[in-house]
């Protein structure tokens, strides 16, 4: 098993990783977000990707996501967990709070969301009903136990287009589709990432309200301070992550 992360908005560096080695290489669609590092968490191997770029620089809509996903397969990688800084909706999905979805609804448009675009793959119209791998989910869930690390398990990603968050109704419309927690990064990395085959989960970090929840605006500020806040918490749950592969 070999795993990469992918790091999301206020992970563009995973706190106690180590880089041993930078990758620079080009793909046949273009270059990665990033250069793919390949380094040390605790006693464990990973490769990181930072999906926005050093520093953050590249909008949803404007990451190369099959760039990214054909880098990590091209370096051996089956494993994929995906970080992402989230909006919440559901109820118990207030600020703060960690979750991995097993489910998602895709409302982007307009991005290179498939490697079978006329190109030379032929095309195959992959199976996605479960969108995130139960192995890694699954993995993901035990790790939080032997972390101490409290999570929700499962819920419905909404991948919105951004970059603006969305208006008051919006949000009701996503609550009323059965959406839990939205994003603007999870799709089409998560289908991609089926088309090649890897493993791949998302592990939610809950970072504000979704827009009209709740009386506070939502800010650039307080965003930050959650991260900050479960940056080391989602550090060491994926260390455990990884001791468990
Ligand atoms: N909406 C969409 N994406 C987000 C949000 C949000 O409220 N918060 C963090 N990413």
């Amino acid at each position: 098993m070999t795993t990469a992360i992918i790091g999301g908005t206020g992970l563009n560096q995973l706190p106690g990783f180590t880089s041993l080695q930078e990758y620079t290489q080009d793909t046949p669609w273009g270059a990665p977000s990033h250069p793919v590092q390949r380094g040390k968490l605790g006693e464990c191997e990973a490769y990181f990707l930072a999906r926005h770029g050093v520093p953050h620089r590249l909008p949803p809509h404007l990451i190369n996501y099959r760039a990214n996903l054909w880098a990590l397969r091209e370096l051996g990688v089956t494993q994929v967990v995906a970080v992402n800084a989230v909006g919440g909706i559901s109820a118990p999905m207030g600020p703060g709070v960690l979750s991995v979805p097993d489910q998602l609804i895709d409302y982007t448009w307009g991005r290179q969301h498939t490697f079978y675009d006329g190109g030379e793959l032929d095309l195959k119209h992959i199976e996605f009903t479960q969108p995130y791998s139960s192995n890694v989910r699954d993995s993901l869930l035990q790790a939080a136990l032997d972390a101490g690390v409290e999570c929700r398990a499962g819920g419905v990603y909404a991948a919105t287009q951004g970059p603006r968050l969305e208006t008051a109704a919006e949000i009701k419309r996503l609550a009323q589709d059965g959406c839990d927690v939205v994003g603007m990064t999870g799709m089409p990395e998560a289908a991609l990432a089926a088309e090649l085959e890897l493993d791949y989960a998302a592990l939610c970090i809950v970072v504000n309200w979704g827009a009209g929840l709740n009386a506070q605006p939502i800010t650039e500020a307080a965003i930050h301070d959650i991260l900050q806040q479960q940056g080391v918490n989602v550090s060491g749950w994926l260390q455990q992550f990884l001791q468990r592969q």
